[in-house]
């Protein structure tokens, strides 16, 4: 077999089999085929798209450029949830634990933050004592005997996504629907779950800024998903304005708390009972997405919910005593006010510029070294469609630095006011499972 063959191949527009497809990607993990010549077929796959069984035969030898992970010996099936990025995203860290309180095994790896967006593992961090460096047994016990863990990201995953993805970030070849979702898929299904359950982002904060593409883009994940036997299905959820009031790292841990407590914002909680019951109904511990919802709402007001998080907290040496007093989690020197400089109503909150500020202030990282301080971050006073009086804090702002000019300059470009009312975004989109 020649590279230049199924480059010509791919750009006149006929498929490739499953061994070319291969035979690429290994040659490209191996060093053998050229970065220029995987970029000249990367640019025909933009222009040529691919097939339902390229795309999944694509995925797949992905998968296999690197290590699988082996979750055989967790009992149950084994859901995992990806969200494709979002600002103040807190869904993960409510998530885990609510589902595990019905049985649900949360056998969960996990990144750290870069750029505008949070990762859960900073902010689990937060708590006192907590750690993530557990060695895969000890991982699988944690899961089998408290139903949730948390494990930072080890191991050689998809090395071929990792140099396609660089290579496509300078080749203009980034924004192609079977490459985007053939690359998420592929980590995903190197993870080792049986079902996925995906939380496609869609507006200003996203990756995908339209309803139109977003669609695209979960219908491909979802059939490639299936198409290599993975039980797949996607939420569209609204990312124009960030996800609850909290944007920070110990913020949006006292925000999971209040929201598996019954009181967390009205947004944040919708989406976590919306995917809940999804993974719940494809982990079969309900007969339906109706009846899983009633079961996560009884967990969430019984408390079970709640203990499945002090529960997991301190079988990973964190402080659980921070559920009970959320103040013992890191506290900011300063604490400041943004109020409205006009009256009207909230018409803008814009997602990925208000993660920016945050990141400003030491709550994300600006390149992959940065130190991130847990304590800062943003608290929304208002968030899309509500009323403001001229004066009224739009965002209370925790920072370690009297400094915050341009963060406040920043947020101030960012939220905008209007005169006339605004309706409020619609939160979920669209379900699709198939
Ligand atoms: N995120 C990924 O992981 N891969 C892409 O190709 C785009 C976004
Ligand atoms: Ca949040």
């Amino acid at each position: 077999m020649r590279m230049v063959d199924l480059i010509a191949k791919k750009r006149d527009g006929l498929e490739l089999t499953e061994e070319e497809i291969s035979f690429i990607i290994n040659g490209y993990t191996d060093g053998s085929i050229p970065d220029y010549q995987v970029s000249a077929f990367t640019m025909a796959v933009f222009f040529q798209g691919m097939t339902e069984k390229e795309c999944a035969d694509l995925t797949m030898a992905m998968v296999n450029s690197g290590d699988v992970i082996d979750l055989s010996e967790i009992e149950g099936i084994k859901v995992d949830k990806h969200s494709t990025g979002g600002v103040g995203d807190t869904t993960t860290l409510v998530l885990g634990p609510l589902v595990a309180a019905l049985g649900v095994p949360v056998a969960k790896m996990s990144g750290r933050g870069l750029g505008h967006t949070g990762g859960t593992i900073d902010k689990l961090e937060s708590v006192k004592g907590f750690y993530v460096e557990l060695d895969n047994k000890e991982f699988i016990q944690l899961v089998n005997k408290n139903k949730i863990a948390v494990i930072g990201q080890s191991g050689n995953l998809t090395p071929a996504d990792k140099k396609l993805y660089a290579l496509r970030d300078v080749t203009a070849s980034v924004n192609s629907m079977p490459l985007i979702a053939s690359s998420i898929m592929s980590k995903k299904i190197a993870a080792g779950a049986d079902c996925i359950c995906l939380d496609v982002k869609t507006g200003a904060g996203a990756f995908m800024k339209t309803l139109e593409g977003s669609r695209e883009l979960a219908e491909e994940m979802v059939r490639i998903g299936n198409n290599v036997g993975r039980k797949t299905m996607a939420v569209i959820s609204d990312m124009s304005q960030p996800l609850g009031f909290a944007i920070g790292n110990a913020l949006e841990v006292k925000e999971a708390i209040d929201t598996l407590k019954g009181n967390g914002p009205k947004d944040l909680t919708e989406l976590c009972l919306t995917l809940g019951s999804q993974m719940v109904f494809l982990a079969e511990k309900a007969e339906s997405i109706e009846e899983a919802r009633t079961k996560l709402e009884e967990v969430i007001a019984n408390g079970k919910a709640l203990e499945s998080f002090k529960l997991f907290l301190r079988s990973q040496g964190g402080d659980d005593s921070v559920v009970d007093q959320p103040d013992k989690l890191p506290q900011s020197k300063f604490v400041y006010e943004l109020p409205a400089k006009e009256a009207g109503f909230v018409a803008e909150i814009t997602a990925d510029s208000i993660g920016t500020a945050a990141m400003i202030l030491g709550a994300g990282r600006a390149t992959k070294d940065s130190e991130i301080d847990l304590a800062v971050g943003l608290i929304l006073r208002k968030k899309i469609g509500d009323q403001v009086e001229k004066g009224e804090s739009l965002v209370t702002i925790y920072s370690n630095t009297e400094k915050i000019e341009e963060v406040k300059e920043m947020l101030y470009n960012h939220i905008n006011i209007s005169k006339n009312h605004v309706e409020a975004p619609v939160l979920i989109h669209e379900i699709i499972t198939k």
